[in-house]
């Protein structure tokens, strides 16, 4: 009877270890962000930024020393023009970006440099412990601005553009 039980214990530490350890090596991270059409072609957000559903963002990992691509997601806003991208494993010592890659609307689909890409950290040896990891916004600039946009930009104390 003890010999039994010493084994059982001896079982649920071996199965407990393992879980632990499957855990920590494990790592998951969600990277979260959104995509804005610029309306006043500024490159910055203003109240008349708008979300943009359906736009199409790509995330890429790259080690530093040889830039060999590790990863490599895409991800369709939602309504919201927010996306979630899921991924799994460690990425230290690489560089993440998130770009975005095509617009849903014709209106509004020129790439830009100040939004058109943003850096993440997908490792947990960077002593964040969330595995939410939030993008900055990213974004398209409009052809043509709102009509608003002068009035709006003026407020904020910007010379007017055309
Ligand atoms: C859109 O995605 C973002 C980021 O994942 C999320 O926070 C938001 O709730 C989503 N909105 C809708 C309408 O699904």
């Amino acid at each position: 009877m003890a010999k039994a039980s010493v084994m059982t214990v001896a079982i649920m530490a071996i199965c407990l270890w393992s879980l632990i350890s499957f855990a920590l090596a494990a790592d998951k991270f969600n990277v979260v962000g959104k995509v804005y059409c610029d309306t006043c072609r500024v490159e910055f957000e203003t109240k008349l930024s708008e979300p943009i559903p359906g736009a199409w963002v790509k995330l890429e990992c790259r080690k530093v020393n040889d830039e060999v691509v590790t990863l490599s997601r895409e991800a369709v806003t939602n309504a919201t023009g927010g996306y979630n991208i899921p991924v799994e494993g460690e990425h230290e010592e690489q560089i993440c970006e998130v770009r975005v890659d095509k617009s849903p609307r014709a209106d509004c689909n020129e790439k830009m440099e100040a939004w058109e890409k943003a850096q993440v950290q997908l490792s947990s040896q960077d002593g964040l412990a969330q595995p939410i990891r939030t993008a900055n916004n990213l974004g398209f600039r409009k052809k043509e601005p709102l009509p608003g946009c002068a009035q709006l930009l003026k407020k904020m104390g910007f010379p007017l553009i055309g």
